[in-house]
């Protein structure tokens, strides 16, 4: 790991973690830092590409197989071209989803064994694991009449209980690293117990 800070954030579909994101960003670089804000699926050109197939609505089929390896070009892709070189550059790495999302949604999800999601992305993520990651947690029943129905957000009401379930596993497995927070209250009030725990962990 360079000598940068990676910060990762997590959650259910319309939880409003972009929203955090956008605000974490904004107060880190009013504090002076460096920071590359940076997502995924998405955050490359090659991984514009893969957003598009992977969420567009169609109704063509994408096999399980086919979009656990999508999601993981995207992030090798991301991790070498941006992530990686931030790090090593020194700056503050905040993305908007790494693999927990994996994990999350085609592990639990899907129902896919997770061992074997972890083991498909050891090659993309190359050694490299978040200093810190934020999963903004809420009921997907308020959540979802948020989204705007692309190609994962039309699955059913179970299938993001499962991904919630998921989370809160992680939570429970790495405990140090992978924190939930309530999104519920106002985006002024969740915002703050963002910050509490980013100065709690002494990463600014
Ligand atoms: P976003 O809307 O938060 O940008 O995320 C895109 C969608 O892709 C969202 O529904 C979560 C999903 N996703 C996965 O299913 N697996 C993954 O590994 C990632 C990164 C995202």
């Amino acid at each position: 790991m360079g000598k940068g800070v990676f910060i990762t954030f997590e959650g259910i579909d319309g939880v409003g973690k972009t929203t955090q994101l956008n605000i974490l960003c904004k107060q880190l670089q009013k504090l002076g830092y460096t920071v590359v804000k940076t997502r995924e699926p998405g955050g490359t050109w090659l991984g514009r590409q893969i957003r598009q197939i992977l969420l567009a609505p169609t109704d063509q089929a994408i096999s399980q197989q086919a979009e656990i390896l999508l999601y993981a070009a995207d992030r090798a892709q991301h991790v070498q071209e941006i992530v990686k070189p931030a790090l090593a550059a020194g700056k503050i790495v905040v993305c908007d989803r790494y693999v927990d999302s994996s994990i999350a949604y085609q592990g639990y999800g899907l129902g896919w064994d997770v061992e074997a999601i972890v083991q498909i992305n050891q090659k993309a993520i190359d050694g490299l694991m978040p200093h810190l990651t934020l999963c903004l947690d809420n009921e997907p029943e308020l959540t979802l009449t948020r989204t705007k129905g692309d190609r994962i957000e039309q699955r059913d009401i179970a299938y993001y209980q499962r991904v919630r379930q998921g989370y809160q596993e992680i939570a429970q497995q790495y405990s140090e690293r992978f924190k939930i927070i309530s999104a519920q209250g106002s985006i002024e009030e969740v915002s703050q117990r963002v910050w509490k725990i980013i100065q709690e962990r002494g990463l600014v």
